[in-house]
Formats: structure tokens, C-alpha cells, sequence
């Protein structure tokens, strides 16, 4: 993997954050981060690289190229499921540790959206990260319609909705600017012309620095980038969902030099192996139980293939979600996963992930092996996935 650059050391990580920080204001919350991390410090897990130290991630990709390039870690961080789907969850300190510990890890991109919570899923990464916005980037998504706070289930991409969204997102994020603005889902009824066209004004006015847009065609794509340049795609894509391989996407972001963000990276928590038939989940805040792929029946017949990743993995020191992010990264150089999480034990592994490189070989035989087990189960009901863009 030509991205898969060995870690820096914690205190090589730690040197580089301090000659970075002449440039910087330390503030009293960034000391508070640095004395938690030098706290975990000493109770982290060991590395393959023999040191001690706590997981950190030093490998940076670009999405998108010329003046809408955006350089990002190499793995963000989903900031969704801290307090939205993915059922219970750590208390607000509990996850504003977390983030800050993400930051503290190399991690520059924050994945967050308008809708999840709603709302609230923007409010704590803006008052989490607000004070980091001179090294990291938090990306936040329009389109999904949030009335008195709940969302109505439509879609809503007008000039005037983008331009108030925007409003409200800087306000929330605690930003002048929004380094990335996704369309969340395309909206039937406004041609993408004109959203593309409102996202340009945004940026000449400085309030968006880059756009992108999730689930959406390949001719859609070419449509919105011949208007306003895009950086990133942010779509589904893991070893139980492939579609964006066949349906053109990856190839007409390769062609125009756009970025993709595969979402679900680890397949909802699927493929790092915890979740089995039995597992409750809380139906209050998770989406997961609504989703056909996480019936108990699929489940149960899917678990083959997680069974696969951990045979995959075992004699490489790999986890399930180890092997599931580096497949990932090493498809394109241009490829940087998202995945969510609310513990630091999955963020280090999930970052350890760097320290991994397999051949085109080993990840052919890995395919080869998975194609034997067909996925059981769609990933949206009907209601759901009639929202992908065409
Ligand atoms: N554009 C879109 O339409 C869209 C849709 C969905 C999501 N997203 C974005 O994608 C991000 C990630 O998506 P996601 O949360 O749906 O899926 P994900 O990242 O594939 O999975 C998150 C789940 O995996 C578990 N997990 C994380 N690391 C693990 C590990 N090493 N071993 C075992 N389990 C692990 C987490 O549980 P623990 O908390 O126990 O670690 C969590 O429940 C979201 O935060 C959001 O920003 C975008």
C-alpha cells in the first residue's frame, strides 16, 4: 500500500504537534488533552512495531485535486454513531474525551451531518472541536429536511434552504467557514445545476471552502463537477457493499480527480465481528434493527463472512475491523474511510490499521474466499434506498 507509511512514534507524534504548536495557541482545553492522552498513554496496547505507545496516525491522503485538494488523515473519525443510531452511547464528556483524543491521534477529519440527531450530532463536534479548527476539519452534510428539530423524512436541496442550512451548520460547528459541505441525499425536485451553483456562491463568499456529495450517479457527479469543482463522494463501500465498483463511481472519480469517502466502513459495526444474532439493540436511537441485512436470519448467514476476515486476519495480527479498513485503503490512494466508534480501545485498532500492508495476492485470495458467501439481507429497507440518487 504506497499510502501505508509506518507510524510515526507517539513522541515522534508528539515532537511534530510541538513544532506545530509554535504556530499555535495552546489553549487550556489542548493541555487538558495532552495530560489524557500522556494518562492512556501508559495503558495503551502494543503496536507491531515493538514500541509501547499509544495508537496514533500519521499517514495523510488527498481528496480531490487543484484548488478544492483537501489534505486529511488517512482514516477520519464518523462522529454519528457518538450519539445518533448506533444506540446506547457514552455521556457528552465521555465523547468529547474521545474526540479529543482523535485529535491528539493524527485524526484531521470529523464526519458529522445536519440530520443525525438532528442537530445535536453537529453540536457536540462543534463543541468538542471548535477549538482545534486551525488543525483538523470537521465535514457536515445539507439536503435531508430538519423541521423544529426533527427530521421529515424529504429531501430539501433549494437555494434558500443550502444557503440557511449553511448558516445554521456555522453556527453549530462554531466555524467562519465550512471546510466541506456534503449533499446528503439529491433532491428530486432541483436540479443539480442550480445546487451546485449555490454551493459555488457559498464559496466565493468564504463560506464553504469544498463540496461533495453522497449516494449519487456517475452522470449526476460529472453534471455537479462540470459546474462546481467537487472534492469528495461519500458513499457506502465495504467488503459486504460494493456497488460503487460497478456502478461507475469509483471510475468517474478516478477520470475527474475526485475523492471518496467510503461510509460504513466497517458495515455498521458488522464486520469487527461483536454483533451476532443475539445482540440487542436499542431500536430508541439505533437504525440498525430496521435494517434487513441486520435480521437475525442475514445475521446469522453473514457471519460467515466476518468468520472469513477473522481467518484472514489471525495468522497477520490483523482484527476483523483491521482487515476490513485496510482492504479499503488500499483499493485507491484517493480513498479515505470514516469509521465511527465510542471507545478508544476500537479508535486505536481502528488507527493501527496503518501498520498493516498486505500483497494484491493476499487480498485477491481474501476476495476469492468471500465470494463463496453471498450477503444475505439488503442494506435500507425499500422506504430508505429509494432516497440513493439517480
Ligand atoms: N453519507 C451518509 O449517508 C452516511 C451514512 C451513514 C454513515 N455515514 C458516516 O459514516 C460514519 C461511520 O458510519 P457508521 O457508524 O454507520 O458505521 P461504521 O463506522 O462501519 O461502524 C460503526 C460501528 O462499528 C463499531 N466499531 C468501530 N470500530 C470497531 C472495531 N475496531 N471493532 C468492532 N467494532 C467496531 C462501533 O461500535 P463501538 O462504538 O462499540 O466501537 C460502531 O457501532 C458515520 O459516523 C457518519 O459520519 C454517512
Amino acid at each position: 500500500m504506497e499510502e501505508n507509511k509506518t507510524n510515526i512514534s507517539r513522541r515522534g507524534f508528539l515532537k511534530t504537534a510541538a513544532a506545530v504548536g509554535a504556530a499555535l495557541t495552546i489553549t487550556p482545553a489542548y493541555e487538558k488533552v495532552m495530560a489524557a492522552t500522556n494518562a492512556t498513554a501508559t495503558t495503551s496496547g502494543t503496536s507491531t512495531s515493538g514500541s509501547a505507545t499509544a495508537a496514533s496516525i500519521s499517514a495523510h491522503r488527498t481528496l480531490g485535486t487543484g484548488k478544492v485538494a483537501f489534505d486529511v488523515s488517512a482514516l477520519g473519525f464518523g462522529v454519528m454513531g457518538l450519539n445518533y443510531h448506533r444506540g446506547v452511547h457514552p455521556d457528552r464528556k465521555a465523547c468529547i474525551r474521545l474526540l479529543h483524543e482523535a485529535v491528539d491521534r493524527g485524526v484531521t477529519l470529523f464526519d458529522t451531518a445536519i440530520i443525525y440527531g438532528p442537530l445535536s450530532n453537529e453540536e457536540l463536534a462543534g463543541e468538542a472541536l471548535s477549538q482545534f479548527k486551525d488543525r483538523i476539519s470537521v465535514t457536515t452534510k445539507f439536503g435531508l429536511e430538519v423541521v423544529n428539530g426533527k427530521g421529515t423524512g424529504r429531501q430539501d436541496s433549494r437555494p434558500a434552504t443550502i444557503r440557511q442550512y449553511c448558516e445554521d451548520s456555522l453556527r453549530r460547528l462554531q466555524l467562519d467557514s465550512l471546510p466541506m459541505f456534503y449533499q446528503h441525499r439529491q433532491d428530486p425536485n432541483v436540479p443539480i445545476e442550480e445546487v451546485a451553483q449555490t454551493i459555488a456562491d457559498l464559496m466565493k463568499e468564504g463560506k464553504v471552502q469544498r463540496w461533495g456529495m453522497c449516494e449519487i450517479s456517475a452522470d449526476t457527479i460529472r453534471k455537479a463537477h462540470a459546474v462546481c469543482p467537487l472534492t469528495a463522494i461519500q458513499s457506502e463501500y465495504h467488503l459486504m457493499f460494493r456497488e460503487v465498483e460497478t456502478n461507475g463511481v469509483l471510475d468517474v472519480c478516478q477520470e475527474l480527480g475526485i475523492g471518496f469517502v467510503p461510509y460504513s466502513p466497517i458495515n455498521r459495526g458488522f464486520l469487527g465481528g461483536d454483533i451476532n444474532e443475539y445482540t440487542q439493540l436499542d431500536p430508541s436511537n439505533d437504525n440498525r434493527p430496521g435494517l434487513p441485512r441486520f435480521q437475525p436470519e442475514a445475521i446469522r448467514s453473514n457471519t460467515r463472512i466476518v468468520n472469513a476476515l477473522q481467518q484472514f486476519g489471525r495468522p497477520r495480527g490483523m482484527t476483523a475491523a483491521q482487515v476490513a479498513l485496510a482492504w479499503l485503503l488500499q483499493k485507491k490512494p484517493w480513498i479515505v474511510p470514516i469509521p465511527g466508534t465510542t471507545k478508544l480501545s476500537h479508535l486505536e485498532e481502528n488507527l493501527r490499521t496503518m501498520e498493516f500492508s498486505c500483497t494484491t495476492e493476499e487480498w485477491k485470495e481474501l476476495e476469492d474466499t468471500l465470494a463463496a458467501f453471498p450477503v444475505v439481507g439488503d442494506r435500507y429497507p425499500k422506504w430508505e434506498q429509494e432516497r440513493i440518487g439517480k
